[in-house]
């Protein structure tokens, strides 16, 4: 009987409301980093709305849970006809090299099969012609195959939540063709590694501007995890 009871208890609610630290953990920490993800979206939409058209593909790169793929739909689906593609190995992180060695990081973590990606974002409203997969890691599946299959239709909005600055790289090289005027770079994890401007996403952004002197971009939104920028056009 008593066992019963705790079943239900347990069954009915998520392990995270039973304790004063998880009911605080999920409702104000974790949501708090959900409200500031819901920011830089809607700033976007704002953004690509004032300054419409800005057509074409919503491209992520670290899918993971979907989390930041339904926001996407959330805040894009009434204003804009976006392809949405998510690029992921969908096996985790890649082996980590000495660059991006973390605590935090480890080879296969936050891995989340394709399948169930794309039943949530699915489940979450979006149509099956809208959404695309690409399984692999970056540094294999971003071909020049790919790229020409996705051309001529440029990028609106690359979402890049891929943590490691190992991960980062190819994703800069490949996207270049996929810029237009008014496409928006997001990266999620900016101030990892202790914000230090020589490693993650930041270093590979840095190195990216110096090889690409042509390419001109505003700054545009931040947050205390993410920055972002708006691609101006050519020098
Ligand atoms: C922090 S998670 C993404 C979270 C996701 N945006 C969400 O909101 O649920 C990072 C993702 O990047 C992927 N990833 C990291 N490096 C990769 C690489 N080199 N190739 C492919 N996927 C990679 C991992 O598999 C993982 O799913």
């Amino acid at each position: 009987m008593f066992l019963n009871i705790v079943r239900k208890l347990r069954d009915g609610l998520p392990l995270w409301a039973l304790t004063r630290k998880g009911r605080w953990i999920r409702r104000e920490y974790w949501q708090f980093g959900q409200d500031q993800r819901s920011f830089v979206f809607m700033s976007i939409a704002r953004f690509l709305h004032i300054n419409r058209p800005v057509p074409g593909y919503y491209f992520e790169f670290g899918c993971n849970e979907a989390n930041t793929m339904r926001k996407a739909w959330d805040h894009f689906q009434h204003l804009f006809d976006f392809t949405y593609v998510g690029f992921d190995s969908f096996e985790g992180l890649p082996e980590i090299a000495e660059v991006d060695q973390q605590p935090i990081w480890e080879k296969g973590k936050l891995a989340f099969a394709e399948e169930r990606f794309i039943k949530r974002v699915l489940d979450h409203g979006m149509p099956v012609d809208k959404l695309m997969a690409v399984k692999g890691f970056y540094d294999a599946s971003l071909t020049a195959d790919l790229k020409a299959s996705l051309l001529p239709t440029k990028a609106a909005v690359i979402y890049i939540d891929c943590d490691l600055y190992v991960s980062t790289v190819p994703v800069l090289e490949w996207i270049v063709d996929f810029l237009q005027v008014g496409t928006v770079i997001v990266f999620d994890d900016w101030y990892c590694f202790h914000g230090d401007p020589q490693r993650g996403e930041q270093l590979a952004w840095n190195e990216f501007m110096q090889r690409h002197p042509e390419l001109r971009f505003s700054e545009f939104v931040r947050t205390n995890e993410a920055a972002s920028f708006i691609f101006v056009g050519h020098q």
